[in-house]
């Protein structure tokens, strides 16, 4: 179904691309006059599943200077937005303000470019943020701490962990060790994103996004966060030790 001439049609979309290209299939805000009158942009379209089983590079060469570019920098291949960043946080940490957590200090797991850096400033000034990062290129270029999800040590433990689309880099046991780690470091709320491989198939923007990674059932995640974690939904989960009160339909079904 053609709603453009041919002849602007492609500009169009290219224009609306930049605008709105995000991670997430739904790449104009509900309800906008767009998201009415337009089919999916050719930009945006979700091509049939082209899925590694396994990464083809390793990850030390992956994550340099064109891959930030690439995934981050790039308005025409970006995987998000500053708005998205914002967004993301405004939930967060109104959950974690919700649930009364209170937030001192930060950990943020392959912190990339910091973006969370930024938001964690605005809505706690006085906490104490901590990124991390395995590309020797961001430490020497931000001076994050250089390490692993898989066994960063820290110093102490931490009100709010985050780690953002970083575990699906991880072969299955660095994997299975981040997520004991993350656990370890955490004495509040770990807010995580992990590209499963139903989000690949059915919920990601396969044009914007790395598929370069390992993907893995959603099942293989929840039974180890089950170990150590209560869920609290939107990506939120709370060491078994916090004592923050989840009312009984706000996590998971326990029965699923
Ligand atoms: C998709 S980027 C996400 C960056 C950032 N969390 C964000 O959401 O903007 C993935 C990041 O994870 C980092 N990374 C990959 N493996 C890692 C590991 N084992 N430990 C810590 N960071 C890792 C990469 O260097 C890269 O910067």
């Amino acid at each position: 179904m053609e709603y453009f001439p041919s002849k602007i049609a492609p500009f169009t979309l290219k224009l609306l691309n930049l605008l709105f290209v995000s991670d997430r299939k739904l790449c104009f805000p509900a309800g906008s006059p767009a998201c009415y009158l337009l089919p999916m942009p050719n930009a945006t379209r979700i091509k049939k599943s082209t899925v590694r089983a396994e990464p083809n590079q390793s990850p030390a060469s992956t994550f340099n200077e064109a891959y930030y570019k690439r995934f981050y920098l790039d308005r025409e291949t970006r995987v998000r937005a500053s708005q998205d960043h914002k967004r993301l946080a405004d939930f967060v940490f109104g959950y974690v303000d919700h649930l009364q957590v209170p937030i001192r200090r930060v950990l943020d797991i392959g912190c990339g470019l910091g973006h969370w850096k930024k938001e964690v400033a605005r809505k706690y000034p006085k906490a104490i943020y901590t990124g991390v990062e395995f590309s020797p290129y961001l430490c020497r270029k931000f001076g994050w701490k250089n390490g692993s999800a898989a066994d960063f040590k820290g110093q102490g433990q931490y009100d709010l962990v985050l780690c953002q689309s970083v575990i699906q880099y991880l072969p299955d046991s660095q994997a299975r060790k981040a997520i004991a780690n993350l656990a370890r470091l955490c004495r509040g709320a770990t807010y995580l994103e992990i590209i499963t491989r139903m989000d690949w198939d059915e919920h990601c923007n396969q044009d914007v996004t790395d598929g370069n990674v390992f993907l893995r059932p959603g099942k293989w995640y929840r039974t180890l966060l089950d170990r150590k974690f209560r869920n609290a939904g939107g990506g939120l989960f709370l060491p078994k030790s916090s004592g923050a009160v989840l009312y009984e339909l706000e996590g998971p079904d326990p029965n699923r």
